[in-house]
């Protein structure tokens, strides 16, 4: 199958090949004596032949599909996340201590009966808005952070149109950018991690059509100070501004009520870290009803599954649960950064549930040893320098063994 650059008129896209089956199949049905509608299942079963082996006769088709530039021009995501069962987890930020036991009595009770109806939306919206302390209104639910996030382009962004990010951070938002084939104005953090305000007040002025922060930021944990955060809504009149904040309940700072002053502000959140339902895929966008109104277009109407409904109205009810994870999320960050520092590993101060650190250049050595001892972390050389590599913050005895190989294996530049 040949794949053409760009879409040639005469090409035949899927759309049609499928027409083109349906349209032999019905003429082969009428030939063979079938009605339109008959069950051919039966007939199958007698002996007969059926509609699809006659659409695979004959030599395979060769058309052109029509695919879009943007897809040609990237590869395919490959997800990281295989394999990874049974090993030390600390890659993907995932709370590796596990979910509320209630959320697992909640799924257990969920009937056959539930699980074959679509799933309904509004008394799990009520009861997540509540959590949020938003109405209703002002909640949209997706299928996990990611997908919350795709949503913003399919809103706002044209082929051709831009998007204004500051690197490192998450590659989600570069991910969808390029798909749509959208301009990525990419700035960059300082080498302190320090976010580029000046810059981003500075491109605002260009009119992108959409700025995407992680508050905290991923992977430098990083947090915009509320100061900075209003500065850019005044610069942002042209641009819906989505703050990412994935990681929010781990620095305890949200500008959720701000959605009241500012329609152009869209909140991303995931149930995914404090939660613990990264496996149930569960995200939610907040913002104001009019903005919100606008991303619901864009939406399908089952978004969401019914297990990740019930689950997170069961994670939420059970608060203490999540409160316990986040403490102790924040008592073994600040304890690892300490002794990583005393054994000379800058340690970047972090908001979120996981450490930025810089091992330097004998850093990628390390992290290969860790991981034949089935220790995941996730480095990133490639994006920062190398030996940089972010460690999401475990339980107590994950965190008391990664530091005990570490100090085993690494080995100091003399
Ligand atoms: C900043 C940020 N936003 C969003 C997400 C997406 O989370 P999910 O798709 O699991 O809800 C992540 C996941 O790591 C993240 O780091």
């Amino acid at each position: 199958m040949r794949l053409p650059k760009e879409r040639h008129d005469g090409g035949i896209g899927v759309k049609n090949i499928e027409v083109v089956c349906e349209m032999h199949q019905h003429l082969d049905d009428l030939r063979q004596g079938f009605a339109p509608g008959t069950n051919r299942r039966n007939a199958r079963r007698r002996g007969g032949t059926d509609g699809a082996s006659q659409c695979s006769e004959g030599p395979p088709m060769k058309p052109e599909l029509p695919v879009r530039r943007a897809i040609l021009e990237r590869r395919t995501y490959e997800a990281p996340a295989e394999g990874r069962s049974g090993k030390m987890r600390l890659d993907f930020n995932e709370n590796t201590a596990g979910c509320s036991p209630a959320v697992r009595h909640a799924l257990a009770k969920l009937t056959a009966k539930q699980l074959a109806m679509y799933p309904e939306y509004q008394a799990a919206t009520r009861r997540l808005a509540r959590h949020f302390r938003v109405r209703p209104e002002e909640l949209m639910l997706a299928n996990g952070g990611d997908d919350a996030l795709r949503v913003f382009f399919d809103t706002f962004v044209d082929a051709d149109s831009s998007i204004l990010i500051s690197e490192p951070t998450f590659p989600m938002y570069r991910y969808y950018g390029e798909i749509y084939g959208a301009h990525i104005f990419a700035l960059r953090y300082g080498p302190e991690m320090e976010f580029p305000l000046e810059g981003v007040l500075a491109a605002l002025r260009k009119k992108p059509r959409v700025l995407f922060i992680a508050n905290p930021n991923n992977p430098t944990g990083t947090q915009l100070r509320q100061k900075e955060v209003w500065k850019i809504l005044q610069a942002a009149t042209h641009t819906a501004v989505v703050l990412d904040e994935a990681y929010s309940d781990f620095s305890g700072v949200t500008v959720v009520p701000w959605i009241w002053k500012y329609p152009q502000l869209f909140v991303a959140r995931t149930f995914s870290k404090t939660a613990g339902l990264a496996a149930l895929r569960l995200g939610a966008v907040i913002a104001c009803k009019e903005s919100l109104a606008l991303l619901r277009r864009a939406m399908p109407p089952f978004p969401v599954n019914v297990a990740a409904l019930v689950a997170a109205q069961a994670a939420v009810d059970d608060r203490a649960t999540m409160q316990r994870y986040v403490r102790s999320v924040k008592r073994l960050r600040a304890w690892l950064t300490v002794e990583l520092k005393k054994l000379g590993v800058k340690a970047y101060p972090s908001t979120g549930n996981f450490l930025l650190a810089n091992f330097g250049p004998e850093g990628p050595a390390l992290f290969r040893t860790l991981e034949k001892q089935g220790i995941l972390l996730r480095e990133r050389s490639r994006e920062i320098a190398p030996g940089f590599v972010r460690i999401t913050i475990g339980t107590p005895t994950e965190m008391h063994r990664l530091l005990k190989i570490i100090r085993k294996e690494w080995k100091p530049p003399a």
